[in-house]
């Protein structure tokens, strides 16, 4: 595995590789690599024949007072777990390089980065669609991976590829959990041993969800009322938002009809994590 940190030789070496009719396959990540991410670079060890995973804490989405400083790092732990998994080329870029001095140049996909998390984290999204088009860029992947864990920034992610025609497929693989149910993150690590036993309820409230639609309930606002009140039993827990959308356009659905995402954002001390899943009221 080739470690590096230079986006002149990442680009030479994604060039070189094209030129030679291989295939490419991305994983871009923010390091803390779990299970979740294991999946991705997986998946993409089996269907290319050159698999890239970058790692990089991007400032440009972490607006001010977020994590960007505590945001567990760990480039010697990751390193031997893509050794493992017969990663071809760690990208490491560094932050000076990305974004040198009178940077400007921002993506943004309007309308879909202001749902959801977007409302509580403006910003976030413009940080995320940049640093990704901008990899792409230098990965040039034939296919690159995201995780539903994040499921709006795999939506904006799609868009952006498909409105600024980049020549890459996005694949999006299924969310990874612990055994209770907790969505794997990075941030679960800042999680209280207390608060860690309290953190499965997101998933029992989308699960609640899940159930009440299978038992017939069409509107939205009784089902995340209910949702809520589960969460709220647990005291530290602070709801963002609990959000039934259309999984297309984000946009939100009053009355249940076909595919709904169900998603949710509580902050549980010092972790803001997210969740959702995909449910189709006529199973
Ligand atoms: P990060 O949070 O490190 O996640 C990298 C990828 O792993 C994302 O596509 C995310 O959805 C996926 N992932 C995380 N947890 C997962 C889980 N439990 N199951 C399945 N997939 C999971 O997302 C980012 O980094 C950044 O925003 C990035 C795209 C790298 C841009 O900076």
């Amino acid at each position: 595995m080739k470690v590096i940190h230079s986006i002149n030789q990442m680009f030479d070496y994604s060039r070189k590789i094209k030129g030679a009719g291989k295939t490419i396959g991305f994983v871009p990540t923010m390091g803390a690599l779990h299970q979740g991410h294991l999946s991705l670079i997986k998946r993409a060890r089996g269907d290319c024949q050159i698999v890239v995973v970058s790692i990089f804490v991007n400032p440009a989405q972490f607006g001010p007072g977020e994590d960007f400083k505590r945001y567990p790092r760990n480039f010697v732990a990751d390193k031997k777990i893509c050794q493992k998994v017969k990663v071809d080329f760690l990208f490491a870029p560094r932050v000076k390089e990305i974004y040198p001095q009178g940077y400007c140049s921002y993506v943004r996909v309007k309308g879909l980065e202001d749902k959801l998390c977007g409302v509580f984290r403006p910003g976030y999204f413009q940080g995320v669609t940049t640093i990704v088009h901008k990899l792409f860029n230098v990965v040039q992947p034939d296919i690159a991976y995201f995780g539903q864990k994040d499921f709006q920034q795999a939506v904006i992610i799609k868009r952006m590829v498909r409105d600024l025609n980049i020549p890459v497929k996005i694949r999006v693989l299924p969310i990874v959990r612990e055994k209770d149910g907790l969505a794997m993150s990075s941030r679960n690590k800042y999680l209280n041993r207390q608060q860690r036993k309290e953190a499965p309820i997101l998933f029992q409230s989308l699960q609640l969800a899940k159930e009440a639609l299978k038992k017939g309930e069409r509107n939205s606002a009784k089902i995340i009322s209910r949702m809520k009140k589960m969460i709220e039993r647990v005291p530290e827990a602070k709801i963002d938002y609990v959000s039934i959308v259309d999984p297309e356009t984000l946009e939100d659905v009053r009355l249940v009809k076909g595919r709904v995402l169900v998603a949710l954002a509580v902050r549980i001390g010092k972790a803001r994590l997210i969740d959702n899943i995909i449910t189709d009221s006529t199973d």
